[in-house]
């Protein structure tokens, strides 16, 4: 295994009856970095990504977090993956009838972390950090979608994770706001040292926020490297997605 990868996927095997999804998926996602993955609808990013907190199982292989093979792990185990691996736009990430102030302490609560006074100034901070100071009372349905997202950021970023594991997060957003989310995206890596894994379809945002990308396709990860690696690769299949992508070289 790689010994700077956070996350590493060896073998990964999941079927659904008889359609095959993932078929003996290998994948390092080193410490620190942003992965991007990408791949056509219905290659399999979603299955793979919630594999990577147990939310599914494989049916062969392994997923090891800081080298401990985390698949086997029985629900009451999973506590402490789940608490470093979050994935703050899963659906429902906010509960409507909470105040944004109650829905990013949630996790707080949940877990005891802290005293009350504390976990309301790290929801204060927490607020700031994502752009959104100010807005303690309101309710989730009196904002925008693209505060909503920044809400859930917020909210999974209150029990201090060390992977994010992004599902689209800028579907449904007008391109300026998913640009800020992006950029949020970015700066929450660079300031918290975060693991980020994000699937998307927005390949302008993708080109932005990676450090690297991984190419999903037939149920492996085809080809993993810079934009500009996968852009200049040879391989037909690579080269059909990455050349009718709009991705902006570096
Ligand atoms: N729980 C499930 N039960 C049965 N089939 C499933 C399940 N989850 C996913 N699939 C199937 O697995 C395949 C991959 O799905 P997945 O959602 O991972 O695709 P994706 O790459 O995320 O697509 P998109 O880009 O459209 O989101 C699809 O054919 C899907 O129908
Ligand atoms: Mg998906």
């Amino acid at each position: 295994m790689n010994e700077a990868a956070k996350i590493s996927c060896r073998g990964l095997r999941k079927s659904f009856g008889s359609l095959t999804v993932l078929d003996g998926l290998d994948l390092d996602v080193l410490g620190g970095e942003t992965l991007v993955i990408l791949g056509r609808s219905g290659s399999g990013k979603s299955v793979l990504i919630k594999h990577l907190n147990v939310l599914l199982r494989p049916d062969a292989g392994s997923v090891m977090f800081e080298g401990r093979d985390v698949t086997a792990l029985r629900e009451h185990q999973l506590v402490d993956v789940r608490l470093k691996v979050a994935m703050p736009f899963q659906a429902g990430a906010l509960f409507d009838s909470l105040t944004i102030e109650e829905n990013i302490a949630f996790p707080m609560n949940q877990h005891k972390v802290g005293t009350v006074a504390e976990r309301r100034d790290r929801v204060t901070e927490l607020l700031e950090t994502v752009g959104l100071a100010g807005t303690h009372k309101r309710m989730p349905s009196e904002l925008s979608g693209g505060m909503r997202k920044r809400a859930a950021l917020a909210r999974s970023l209150a029990v201090k994770p060390e992977v994010m594991l992004y599902d689209e997060p800028t579907t449904g957003l007008d391109p300026v706001t998913g640009h800020q989310i992006n950029e949020l995206i970015r700066s929450l890596q660079e300031q918290f040292g975060l693991t980020s894994i994000v699937v998307t379809h927005d390949l302008a945002g993708a080109t932005f926020v990676a450090d690297r990308m991984a190419f999903l396709y037939h149920g492996v990860i085809r080809k993993i490297g810079s934009v500009s690696e996968m852009c200049a690769e040879s391989d037909p299949a690579v080269h059909e997605f990455f050349s009718l992508g709009n991705f902006r070289q570096p």
